[in-house]
């Protein structure tokens, strides 16, 4: 008999810190590490560049059909491909940041991704980050972490992204934008983000990078011996 995969699901609020230890955790465990809103992001990139309004169905749903987006692990980080294009750079503007909420909210956009992500785990370890994937996802991941941090700690993060890219942002412009997802992010209708009953509450606001690390591999760990 073939033992069954193991899910770890990593959702919470934005710019928490997901996807970073999400990433470290499928590395030290070699899973698959899936960035599920880096999708949200590459199909709101897509209706951006093809001007496709938002209450426009049709069009939205035409483009979903046209929208193949890949994971290419590499070395140093996963790429994301967007119709075969690499938007891994693209996806992370303050652009795409301003309406990805808005994309991620529409029904359609959502069917697609979960059914997409639920692809993606079937029969393989995978650690998954995102708002939905303990609860709409994977409801009975193995592992469900929802991560937390405070406001000003989140945006200090986020703003220091941004600005080692290059961005012309200001803390004041971050901070806005974390609460407007975060508002836009739990109050939708489709799969808003809460956390799952049985999640287990990370807050990361005075934790280092290490130390939520080694919290997630005990967890893991607990689960496999038991
Ligand atoms: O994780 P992130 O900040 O890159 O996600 C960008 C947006 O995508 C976020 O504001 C909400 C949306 N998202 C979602 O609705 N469901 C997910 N599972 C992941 C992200």
């Amino acid at each position: 008999m073939t033992k069954k995969n193991f899910t770890v699901a990593i959702d919470g609020f934005s710019s928490c810190g997901k996807s970073t230890v999400a990433k470290a955790v499928a590395k030290k465990l070699n899973f698959v590490f899936v960035d599920s809103g880096a999708m949200y992001r590459a199909v709101t990139l897509f209706i951006q560049r093809n001007d496709i309004a938002l209450d426009d169905e049709v069009a939205i749903q035409q483009a979903l059909d046209n929208i193949h987006i890949d994971f290419v692990p590499n070395l140093e980080k996963t790429q994301i491909l967007l119709n075969g294009e690499d938007v891994s750079e693209a996806i992370r503007t303050m652009e795409v940041s301003e309406y990805v909420s808005e994309v991620s909210a529409i029904k359609a956009v959502r069917k697609a991704m979960v059914h997409q992500q639920q692809q993606l785990g079937k029969k393989r370890n995978i650690v998954m980050d995102g708002r939905d994937i303990g609860t709409t996802v994977f409801p009975s991941a193995d592992l469900k972490i929802f991560m937390t941090a405070s406001p000003q700690v989140r945006a200090e993060r986020r703003y220091a992204e941004l600005a080692a890219k290059g961005e012309e942002i200001t803390m004041e412009e971050v901070k806005e934008n974390l609460a407007h997802r975060d508002h836009i992010d739990s109050t939708r209708e489709e799969s808003p983000l809460r956390q799952a009953e049985d999640a287990i509450v990370l807050d990361n606001t005075d934790l280092t990078q290490e130390e939520q690390l080694d919290f997630v591999l005990n967890l893991v760990r607990e689960k496999l011996t038991n």
